[in-house]
C-alpha cells in the first residue's frame, strides 16, 4: 500500500498529477487535458508497478498449483477481491465476483434470471440507462417474452421517481437502474430505490459503473442485491469488473460460463458446481487485471474520498461559472447534487466537430451517443459532447477546456 499522499480534508492535486505518467505527453504540441475519465481513467503508477511486478516477479495460473508462484499469485489474486469487499463493504468477500466490466457483470444477472423468467414478466429499466443494462434485458424480451419498463427521466435529467415506484407491480421481476449516469451525471437516490423495489419484492442490481468512481458505496448500507462495475473507470486496468451479489442472491443464481475452476466434480453423467464466487469465473480469469485493480483500490484508500469529491464539484463549477451566458450551448443534465459530468450540445455544431476541434488544443473530450440512445432520443438529440472531471484534473485544465470551447464554438458562429 501507498503512503499518504496528502492530509485529511486537503487534496493536493499536484501531488496526485505526479503519479500518473500519461498525464505527462502533450497532443498536437500541446499538453494533454484528460476529460473523458468517464469512458475510461487514466492509471496510476501504483497500478502500473503492480502489474509490471507481478509478471516480472510473481506470476503463475491461480488456484490450481502446487508451487510457489502459483500460490503467491493466488494470495495476490485473492488479496484483490478482500480490496474489492473493503471498498464496498461487502459482508463476505465470497460476494465478490470477478468478471471482464460493468458490461460482463449485468449479462451474468441477466443470464441467470433468464432461466426463471415467464413472458410477460417486467424488468424495470430507465431511460438514462448505457446499452450495458439495457440489452442484456433486451435479450429476456427477444427470446423469452419479458416486458421492459423504462423509467423516464425529466427534464432535468432526473430521474422520475414517481413512475418508477408506479410501474413496481407483482409482474416486476427485477429493477436494474444506473446508480449515476454517464451522460447527465445524476446521481439516482440509491437506497430509496432499492427500499421501494425490496418492499415490493423486487431484486435490484444497480450499475455503479460511473457512482463506483465518485461516490462511497456501501452495499450493505443500501441493501442492494447487486451492484456491478468497471476496473478501468476506476484508475484501474481494462479486462476487469466486479459483480457484487448478496451471498444469497449468488447462492440462487444459476452459473454463467461453464469451464475449469467453477465445479466441485464433473463426471460423465453430472456435475456439481463449486460455491459463488468460483461459480462464476470459469477458466482463467483475468489475474494480472484484478491485481491492477486491487491496487488501484489500494491507492484509492490512501486518499481522502470526501475531498476528491469537493475537488471533483469544483472543477464542475468552474467550467459552468465560465460558459454562463453561452446562448449557444445547452447543458444536458443539471439534476441536483449531480457529479462532474458535463454533457453539452453546441448551436450549429456537430458533437464530433467539437470534439475534433477541441482535440487540435489538447484537449480530450467523448461526443457521440456514450451508448445511451434512448436518453439521446429523450432529449431529442443524435449526438452530444462530454466532458468527464476525474482527481487529477486541475481548474486550471477547466479553464483551458472552456476557452478551447468558446474557440470551437467560433468556428461556426
Ligand atoms: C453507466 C455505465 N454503465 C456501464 C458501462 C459499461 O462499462 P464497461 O464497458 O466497462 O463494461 C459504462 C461505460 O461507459 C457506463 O458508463
Amino acid at each position: 500500500m501507498n503512503a499518504p499522499v496528502q492530509d485529511l480534508n486537503t487534496f493536493d492535486v499536484e501531488a496526485v498529477r505526479a503519479q500518473f505518467p500519461i498525464l505527462q505527453r502533450q497532443v498536437h504540441g500541446k499538453p494533454l487535458i484528460y476529460l473523458d475519465s468517464g469512458a475510461s481513467a487514466q492509471k496510476p503508477r501504483a497500478v502500473i508497478d503492480a502489474m509490471t511486478g507481478a509478471m516480472e516477479h510473481s506470476f503463475a495460473n491461480v488456484h490450481r498449483g502446487l508451487h510457489t508462484l502459483a500460490n503467491e499469485t493466488t494470495d495476490a489474486y485473492e488479496a484483490a477481491r478482500r480490496s474489492v469487499q473493503g471498498l464496498v463493504n461487502a459482508a463476505s468477500v465470497n460476494e465478490i465476483v470477478f468478471t471482464k466490466g460493468t458490461t460482463e457483470s449485468i449479462n451474468l444477472v441477466a443470464a441467470g434470471l433468464g432461466q426463471s423468467i415467464r413472458p410477460g414478466d417486467e424488468i424495470i429499466v430507465s431511460q438514462m440507462e448505457h446499452h450495458a443494462n439495457i440489452v442484456p434485458w433486451h435479450f429476456l424480451r427477444e427470446r423469452l417474452g419479458a416486458v421492459l419498463r423504462f423509467a423516464p427521466v425529466l427534464d432535468d435529467g432526473s430521474l422520475d421517481f414517481a413512475a418508477y415506484i408506479n410501474m413496481l407491480g407483482p409482474r416486476t421481476r427485477m429493477v436494474a437502474l444506473t446508480h449515476m449516469s454517464n451522460v447527465l451525471g445524476t446521481i439516482n437516490p440509491a437506497k430509496a430505490i432499492v427500499d421501494a423495489a425490496h418492499a415490493a419484492g423486487v431484486p435490484v442490481l444497480l450499475d455503479g459503473a460511473q457512482a463506483i468512481v465518485h461516490e462511497r458505496v456501501d452495499v450493505r448500507d443500501l441493501d442492494v442485491d447487486f451492484y456491478a462495475f468497471s476496473g478501468h473507470k476506476l484508475y484501474g486496468p481494462t479486462g476487469i469488473g466486479v459483480l457484487y451479489g448478496k451471498a444469497e442472491r449468488l447462492q440462487a443464481l444459476p452459473p454463467y460460463q461453464g469451464g475449469g475452476d467453477m465445479i466441485a466434480s464433473v463426471s460423465e453423467s453430472e456435475i456439481t458446481y463449486a460455491a459463488p464466487p468460483h461459480r462464476f469465473e470459469a477458466g482463467t480469469p483475468p489475474i494480472l487485471e484484478a491485481i491492477g485493480l486491487g491496487a488501484a483500490i489500494d491507492w484509492l484508500a490512501t486518499l481522502d474520498r470526501r475531498a476528491i469529491a469537493q475537488h471533483e464539484a469544483a472543477l464542475y463549477r468552474r467550467i459552468k461559472a465560465g460558459l454562463d451566458g453561452a446562448h449557444w450551448l445547452t447543458e444536458i443534465g443539471q439534476a441536483p447534487g449531480k457529479g462532474a459530468i458535463f454533457s453539452f450540445a453546441v448551436e450549429g455544431a456537430h458533437a464530433h466537430d467539437i470534439a475534433q476541434i477541441l482535440d487540435r488544443y489538447g484537449v480530450a473530450v467523448r461526443a457521440g451517443t456514450h451508448c445511451a440512445e434512448p436518453l439521446m432520443r429523450r432529449f431529442g438529440l443524435t449526438s452530444s459532447a462530454r466532458a468527464s472531471f476525474a482527481l487529477y484534473n486541475t481548474l486550471e485544465e477547466a479553464d483551458a477546456f472552456v476557452d478551447a470551447l468558446i474557440k470551437a464554438h467560433s468556428f461556426f458562429a
